[in-house]
């Protein structure tokens, strides 16, 4: 059986995870990894960004771990044969409805971000991103003509209350084990989504979570208030618009986007899906400079939530601390090391 199935995807993707099979080379040399094509990759062999094949591996495997997919390339192709879609197409064929996306400020990055030390210093939020639902998948979607001229784009925002009952409950389940608080960011002022969406945390809390301490914030406030005060926050639960979107400024308060892992859950004992959260920039592409510890973290959160080595985790996330605390640091945080170079600086801290 497949440990860990990589798909390195298009960009970056594939120069980061190289060094995600550096690290596991020498953390866990026992670990059966396999590797799939997927994303424009997939598209370019295959016709399609997710084959059969592909979805079937993934549901195999203990966990998938996902590089990163899309580029300028296959800007124009059909919208379901794009790299995005394959994505979309995973997370929901995995059933990985609870995205858990950390953004923890290392204690040697506090001067990294471009915010003051005193607001990131010792960051450590936790926002719980809901994946299979929302506007991404809502029914109807598309671009019409209209009759008169011009054309129409729809997409449709769409929650129900088992949607949001089950990523919530992970949420409260989170908190009990940290700081003891969710806030829920909704546009409850605005959407009829977000008034459920309200509504139903709200119940949930009331009847299984009262212990834990409950507070609702608009999402528009939601994003102000990352910048301005982040450690307010413990556990933030969202939906998946407004969680792709709050992830990523949260993930410039830990010094740069190349540092945000993430782990996408389903049911207790499915495979889970780790991705870092940023995508294959095509800007710096080919170029040996991206910062591979996003891949790295979300390596180390697949030997904790999915593999059963949370020892080998433990030693993972002090390596890459200790990495940082040499000054290893890739252009993204202000130094000079080259993606590879990382890889191995974390490989010489374990
Ligand atoms: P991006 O995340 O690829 O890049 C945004 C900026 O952050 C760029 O300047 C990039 O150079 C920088 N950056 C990102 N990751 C970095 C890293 N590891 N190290 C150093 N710098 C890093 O977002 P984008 O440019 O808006 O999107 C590019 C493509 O990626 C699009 O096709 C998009 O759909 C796709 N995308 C994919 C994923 C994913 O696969 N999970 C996520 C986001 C975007
Ligand atoms: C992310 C990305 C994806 C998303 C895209 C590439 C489909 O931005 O993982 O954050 O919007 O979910
Ligand atoms: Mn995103």
């Amino acid at each position: 059986m497949t440990d860990l199935l990589l798909l390195p995807g298009d960009g970056i993707g594939p120069e980061v995870i190289a060094e995600v099979r550096k690290v596991a080379a020498a953390l866990t040399p026992n670990l059966a990894i396999e590797e799939a094509p997927f994303g424009g990759k997939s598209f370019d062999l295959h016709g399609t960004p997710l084959t059969d094949e592909t979805l079937a591996a993934a549901k195999a495997a203990k966990a998938v771990l996902m590089g990163a997919v899309g580029g300028p390339k296959w800007a124009s192709a059909p919208r379901d044969k794009r790299p995005e879609a394959g994505l979309l197409g995973l997370r929901s064929g995995m059933q990985v409805f609870a995205n858990l996306r950390p953004a923890l400020c290392f204690q040697p990055l506090a001067d990294a971000s471009t915010l003051k030390r005193e607001v990131v210093e010792g960051l450590d939020l936790m926002i719980v991103r809901e994946l299979t639902g929302g506007v991404y998948f809502g029914q109807p979607r598309g671009i019409e003509d209209l009759p008169g001229g011009g054309r129409r784009g729809i997409d449709t925002q769409v929650y129900t209350t088992a949607e949001i009952e089950r990523v919530s409950r992970v949420a409260f389940e989170l908190a009990r084990g940290r700081r003891n608080k969710v806030t829920s960011a909704e546009k409850s002022n605005v959407m009829e989504s977000g008034l459920l969406w309200r509504e139903v945390v709200e119940d949930l809390h009331k009847r299984e979570y009262a212990d834990v301490t409950l507070e609702h914030m608009l999402a528009d406030n939601a994003a102000m208030q990352l910048v301005k005060n982040p450690k307010q926050f413990d556990v933030m639960v969202t939906d998946n618009l407004f969680g792709d979107i709050l992830s990523d400024a949260a993930a410039q308060l830990t010094g740069s986007l190349g540092m945000l892992p993430s782990a996408a859950l389903g049911v207790p004992g499915a495979p889970g899906l780790y991705e870092p959260i940023h995508g294959s920039a095509p800007d710096i592409a080919g170029q040996g400079i991206a910062n591979p510890l996003a891949a790295i973290l979300s390596f180390e959160m697949a030997l904790r939530w999915s593999l059963e080595r949370s020892d080998e985790a433990d030693r993972l996330f002090a390596a890459v601390e200790k990495a940082l605390a040499g000054g290893a640091r890739t252009p993204d945080l202000g130094g000079k090391l080259t993606t590879a170079a990382m890889g191995d600086a974390v490989v010489a801290a374990l």
